[in-house]
């Protein structure tokens, strides 16, 4: 037997014995003690926890003192349970298989993961390790033990030792930095050593918190485990240990942080004070960490893993650009603390003054109407990522009357905000600033301003950037209590810049400045964004007008509505979005259940723009999903086109019109020359309807020959030949007239890629779908396919199957239906429609959702003989089928996909996302197959085993909405994603796909 085996057995043997448990021992990772996992034979597991030979008995006594002491005050928080022994021992000694003594201690297994292993770090979770900590630290508040004394390196509180051996980092970057950090430790001790000392965790770092949840199942703290650091040390040290851990390599440190202390705060409420201390402290704790494993690496030059470990920290050191001061202040105000000393005293000033400030216009401006440039009411700016300066100098146009004033609200989400310096990330959907932190009082230009109280220029300067401030003053003001404040004044007519010095007094009431216009201020609109702001600290540089809608806890918080120094209510100038919430709760009682809502936090979507949505507060999102925008959002010509027919006639096919024929011209020069008769419907089930009435009223016979899991509308007869529909659990089942065949999916189906043969061998399947229909007595009416199947899971069949299919079908007698809702109109790039793909022409194409641009409209195509054969004697009349509207829509979208050559853009875009789908096909196992053609592309997610991976697709399709791009799910089982953006996507948008689905895949993997 080995030294391992002996070890195990030896232990498992103490273990029967003292505490009458019999387990499967497996040895864990330890630097000098031995611990073993426990699994007994009912299921339970355990930690045995063997010290090392000589260790401290007083160091393991207080552990599981501490660890008794937690699970009596707090017995719900997820902290190990110490196991007594038989003799109701806690620790016991015992000899180890040597014969040497050894201190013995039994806990409870957690459940869970370490954090550092988990994906994604999500506030939600970073909140929930805060509360936990923050349980531990009071339960621990009245623990009391002699070994909480100790002197080691890893209390904080004696953190100062690094300044003894900094010199061992030889970078002089690298050392001057951590001298700056041990400086400001060393200016800190003194508010330190005042704040009460407790027992505490001490070492919350990422290997011992433990987190269960995977995939859509939310991530919860299960465990904080290894008190083997404890001492005796303010709270605040121990909130910032575990902060040094939770902002490395996080993409987004002080949300992170913010998160962190919020939790804490929640369950253990901090002071101002203690919350000031984390920055200097978590920065601290790196240092310590640095400087410690620079020495550690010096005593063992060869182990590569001291300067591996090191990197994290050195990156947030060298790397972070988070300013202390305002870093403060976000965590005072996630905490719901002041933002700064007195800001409590000078709201409730402001608040006791309202009506009594000098007024800005020198007029009252009580009854000023208001008017709104947020995203749901205006239209402000068209292009929502670019305004150019004409626009930039009318908005709000329309709500000009003479130069009179109107208001904008504070608090409104907008998109005027549309340059690229207003966003957070690279893209175009990364996160941006939209919410307005000011009050607008718009007027004529030159109108000159007066100071609302006494105050002093803090800033007078004139900003020239495109958008920008133009002329700019800040005010410094004091309350009678000596508590500051400040007035920013912007778009300005910088006339004053020879006037106002900084330092200079302004007097309550006293002229100072006057409206700038569009060649001065920015390029705006005559107007004054007046904005109140309680503290300075990290904006001095670059203040913000507008703020970030999901960081509005900290800019609400240092820039609080303005309307008492104009002498307004607060709620007049306030402004509300239209609550998500209560539209969802709305819609829940006024629809029926099964109208779905895509995603577990639905989006509420009121404006876009090409191939981007925004939502109520202005978050943009990456539309990779929506074909009906074929030429993309709000495009201007169909705005234009729509507003110009509708000022003249929206009419019927019963008179005659010129763009009932120029809408069918246009459709027919982009097909085959045998089709030539046009019928114009409102929707593809209409149209799919209407072909099921041709195709019967052509041949005589009723059957259809269908794919499995085909989708062609909502009607009556649309469902019966879509199986996605009735074939599911409560669908109407299969017609006695519809005979089914396989989908020709060759990654999954019966004949695979490796088999030549497959085409033939998929459409063979047709032959005795139509010998069933034949023998039923229905006779063959014609087979119908969306071209490649896409509710099926963006299945492209091979090469030659409809081809052999449609052969089978006219044999029988029936006609051929090629559904190219999905596939038709360029989106397929190299090719206008599916059919071309599959070199075969078609006796019906049916044509939906893109060729409207979202306008309700569909086409049916076919040849003069069938058409003939329906023109028995009845009217075809569709009311809206061939508006005048719908014509001229319907003409538009096809001339833009050519005037823009977006079918050509599909096939580039299409080429580049297919590229990087492979490479991520390569890389991670969870990616089965990646399939498409042009903008029309699947992933098939699977499971180890090959099966299909539901619970992956929806986790990807969530976290792809969370990071602002939207995709969907398809497939019988709903495991593949569908990418199907419109056809206007660019370059950097299928960059961003690739790159934000590669950081998810790896999430999952
Ligand atoms: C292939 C196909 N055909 C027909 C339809 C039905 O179109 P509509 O919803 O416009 O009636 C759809 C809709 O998703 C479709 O994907």
């Amino acid at each position: 037997m080995d030294k391992t085996a002996k070890r195990i057995q030896h232990w498992q043997s103490v273990l029967a014995q003292k505490w009458h448990i019999n387990a499967e021992l497996t040895p864990l990772d330890g630097e000098y003690d031995l611990n073993f996992r426990a699994t007994a034979e009912d299921g339970a597991g355990y930690i045995v926890k063997v010290m090392r030979v000589g260790c401290d008995r007083w160091l393991v006594d207080m552990q599981v003192k501490a660890f008794e002491h937690i699970t009596a005050r707090q017995p719900q928080l997820p902290c190990p349970m110490v196991i007594p022994a038989t003799d109701a021992a806690s620790l016991l000694t015992i000899r180890d298989e040597n014969g040497q003594e050894r201190l013995v201690w039994l806990l409870g297994q957690l459940p869970g993961r370490c954090y550092a292993h988990i994906a994604p770090k999500s506030e939600p979770l970073i909140h929930e390790v805060g509360q936990v900590l923050a349980g531990t630290a009071m339960a621990l508040a009245d623990f009391h033990h002699e070994g909480l004394a100790r002197d080691f390196k890893w209390d904080l509180m004696r953190a100062a030792w690094i300044g003894d051996e900094i010199t061992c980092i030889t970078d002089p970057a690298r050392r001057e930095m951590i001298k700056d950090i041990h400086a400001q430790f060393a200016a800190l001790m003194p508010a330190l050593n005042a704040l009460p000392k407790q027992a505490i965790h001490n070492d919350a770092n990422d290997y011992n918190i433990l987190v269960t949840g995977a995939l859509s199942a939310p991530r919860r703290v299960s465990g904080l485990i290894d008190l083997g650091d404890m001492c005796a040390a303010p709270r605040i040290c121990d909130l910032a240990i575990a902060a040094a851990y939770v902002v490395l390599d996080h993409a987004r440190p002080e949300a992170a942080l913010a998160a962190l202390v919020a939790g804490y705060h929640a369950v253990y409420p901090l002071t101002t004070g203690e919350l000031d201390m984390l920055w200097p402290l978590l920065r601290m704790r790196l240092a310590v960490s640095v400087v410690n494993s620079t020495l550690m690496a010096a005593d063992s030059p060869d182990d590569p893993y001291v300067t591996i470990s090191q990197a994290p920290a050195w990156r947030f050191l060298e790397g972070n650009t988070l300013h202390a001061g305002l870093l403060a202040a976000r965590l005072r105000a996630a905490c719901g603390l002041p933002v700064v000393k007195g800001a409590e005293r000078v709201q409730a000033w402001l608040e006791q003054e309202r009506r009594n400030f000098a007024p800005l216009m020198g007029c009252d401006i009580s009854d000023a109407p208001l008017g709104s440039l947020s995203v749901e009411q205006s239209t402000w700016p068209q292009n929502p990522f670019h305004m150019p300066l004409e626009e930039a100098a009318r908005v709000g146009a329309e709500f000009e009357d003479q130069g009179r004033i109107w208001l904008g609200y504070y608090h409104e989400p907008r998109l005027i905000y549309a340059e690229p310096a207003f966003r957070k990330g690279p893209w175009k959907a990364s996160d941006r600033r939209t919410v307005h932190l000011a009050v607008d009082v718009f007027t004529a230009a030159r109108t000159p301003m007066f100071a609302p109280m006494r105050g002093e220029v803090f800033v007078a300067e004139y900003r020239a950037g495109h958008l920008d401030y133009g002329g700019v003053i800040i005010l410094r003001h004091e309350t009678p209590q000596g508590d500051p404040f400040y007035t920013l004044y912007g778009h300005l007519d910088p006339e004053f810049l020879d006037r106002l010095r900084v330092g200079q007094v302004i007097e309550r009431g006293q002229e100072f400045c006057r409206l700038g216009d569009a060649t001065m201020n920015g390029g705006w609109a005559p107007h004054v964004h007046f904005q109140l702001a309680l503290t300075t600290e990290g904006i001095e540089a670059d203040w913000p007008g507008v703020g970030d809608p999901d960081e509005m806890y900290l800019w609400r918080a240092i820039c609080p509505n303005p309307a008492a120094l104009l002498n307004l209510e607060d709620d007049r100038v306030r402004y509300a979005p239209t609550s998500k919430h209560d539209i969802r709760e709305a819609r829940k009682q006024k629809f029926g259940g099964n109208l779905s809502l895509s995603y577990a936090d639905p989006v509420m979507l009121v404006r876009g723009w090409k191939h981007h949505l925004f939502d109520e507060w202005g978050r943009p999102y990456l539309d990779a999903y929506n074909n009906v925008p074929h030429v993309g959002h709000a495009h201007p010509r169909i705005q234009a086109v729509a507003a110009d027919q509708l000022k003249r006639i929206n009419s019927n096919t019963r008179y005659l019109h010129p763009a009932q024929t120029a809408f069918a011209d246009k459709i027919l020069s982009k097909l085959p020359d045998h089709l030539q008769v046009c019928y114009f419907v409102n929707s593809g089930t209409e149209a799919n309807e209407l072909a099921l009435r041709l195709a019967r009223a052509h041949t005589g016979a009723k059957g259809m020959v269908t794919p499995d899991h085909g989708y062609h509308g909502n009607t009556t007869g649309a469902v019966d030949i879509s199986a996605y529909k009735f074939n599911k659990p409560g669908g109407v089942g299969q017609s006695d007239w519809v005979e089914l065949v396989e989908i020709a999916d060759d990654y999954r189906g019966s004949f695979g890629r490796d088999d030549p043969m497959r085409a033939q061998k998929f459409a063979d399947l047709v032959d005795p779908a139509i010998a069933s229909l034949q023998d039923k007595g229905q006779g063959v009416a014609g087979f119908i396919a969306e071209t490649f199947p896409s509710v099926g899971g963006q299945i492209i069949p091979p090469k030659g199957y409809l081809a052999a299919v449609y052969a089978k079908i006219r044999a029988a007698g029936g006609v051929c239906i090629a559904d190219e809702v999905q596939t038709g109109l360029g989106r397929l790039g190299a090719y206008y429609f599916g059919f071309e793909v599959q070199e075969v022409l078609p006796d019906i194409v049916v044509m939906g959702k893109p060729i409207g641009n979202g306008h309700p409209l569909g086409v049916l195509v076919t040849t003069r003989e069938i058409a003939a054969s329906f023109d028995n004697g009845i009217e075809f009349f569709s009311t809206f089928g061939g508006s005048t509207l719908s014509c001229r829509i319907g003409r538009e979208v096809l001339q833009i996909v050519d005037d823009e050559n977006l079918q050509d853009n599909a096939r580039q875009i299409g080429g580049q996302l297919m590229a990087g789908l492979k490479t991520l096909e390569a890389k991670y196992d969870c990616v089965g197959d990646v399939r498409g053609m042009g903008l029309f592309l699947g992933v098939e997610l699977i499971r180890p085993d090959g099966a299909q991976a539901p619970e992956i697709c929806a986790y990807v399709k969530n976290r792809m909405r969370d990071h602002r791009i939207l995709i969907g799910s398809e497939g019988p089982k709903d495991n593949v994603l569908k990418i199907r953006p419109p056809l206007t996507i660019e370059a950097e948008d299928a960059a961003m796909i690739i790159e934000v689905l590669d950081h998810i895949l790896g999430e999952v993997a």
